[in-house]
């Protein structure tokens, strides 16, 4: 049977090239996000091997209905729960309705994905998250992005520990620096990628292709023991101390007259 993948997030970054790798190991992509113009770019280069979902994950009658797709086309074997985005804010600064949105997406999301996912998944398939160095590795200015990080690490064990029964496996990727959409401030504030690669052991930020290698690796057949864990795809940067983003973003700003 032609097995089918379900992906959040898949209109850009690191969800477009998992749904990228994917399709290239022959699966079929339901690829869902919010941004239906980066939707439409992904099935005109992909093709017919990706169909596209408007899909907030932020909502659940729209996973729901994401889900329920999958269904209709046969069940789904792999799911990727991807969408996120971060913010900066010292806590003391912190808006109350950005904490809660971050928390929403960022760990919310993920809860509601893998709930109507698992609903809709073959006995024996498998989830991803998509957690980040910043669920274990803290950085200052970050604490709804980095609470909502670990929130996943966590929730994705609990995730397995209960999906086990069907053979579902649940796993976490969490990516150091990878070069998306999402990580531009960092390329145009100065010395921050510096800092970053400085992070690494291997010397380098990663590409999304870095991320969607591991993806295929626990979507397929070679992981099946492989459940409840987390895997950090971050060139190294566990071993060694984060970026100090505060004095990055303080050298932008102009010291007051
Ligand atoms: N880029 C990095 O350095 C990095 C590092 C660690 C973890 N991550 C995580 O990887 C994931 C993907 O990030 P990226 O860097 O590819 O970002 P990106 O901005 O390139 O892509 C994120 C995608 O998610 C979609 N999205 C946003 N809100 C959504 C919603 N409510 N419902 C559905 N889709 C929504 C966006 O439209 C976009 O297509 C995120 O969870 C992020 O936290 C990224």
């Amino acid at each position: 049977m032609e097995r089918l993948a379900l992906v959040t997030g898949a209109a850009s970054g690191i969800g477009r090239a998992i749904t990228e790798r994917f399709v290239a190991d022959g699966l079929r992509v339901l690829a869902a996000d919010i941004d239906t113009t980066g939707l439409q770019r992904l099935t005109d280069e992909l093709g017919d091997r990706v169909i596209t979902a408007h899909c907030d994950v932020t909502d659940e009658a729209s996973v729901a209905a994401v889900a329920a797709q999958a269904g209709e086309l046969g069940g789904l074997h792999v799911a990727v729960a991807n969408a996120g985005r971060g913010t900066f804010s010292p806590i003391v600064d912190h808006p109350l309705d950005e904490w809660r949105a971050i928390l929403d997406l960022c760990l919310t999301g993920v809860f509601v994905t893998v709930k109507h996912a698992a609903g809709a998944m073959h006995d024996g398939g498998s989830i991803i998250t998509i957690a980040s160095l910043n669920a274990t590795q803290p950085s200052a200015g970050m604490a709804a992005y980095c609470a909502a990080k670990a929130g996943v690490v966590m929730l994705t064990r609990v995730a397995a520990m209960e999906l086990g029964a069907r053979r579902i496996r649940v796993n976490t990727i969490a990516p150091g620096l990878v070069e998306t959409n999402a990580t531009t401030a960092f390329f145009m504030v100065p010395g921050v990628v510096d800092e970053f690669v400085e992070n690494t052991t291997v010397g380098r930020f990663a590409q999304p292709v870095d991320i969607a290698n591991m993806a295929s690796f626990l979507a397929g057949d070679e992981s099946t023991f492989v459940s409840g864990s987390l895997f950090p795809v971050d060139g190294g940067a566990g071993t060694k101390k984060y970026p100090d983003l505060p004095a990055a973003f303080a050298r932008l700003t102009p010291p007051a007259e």
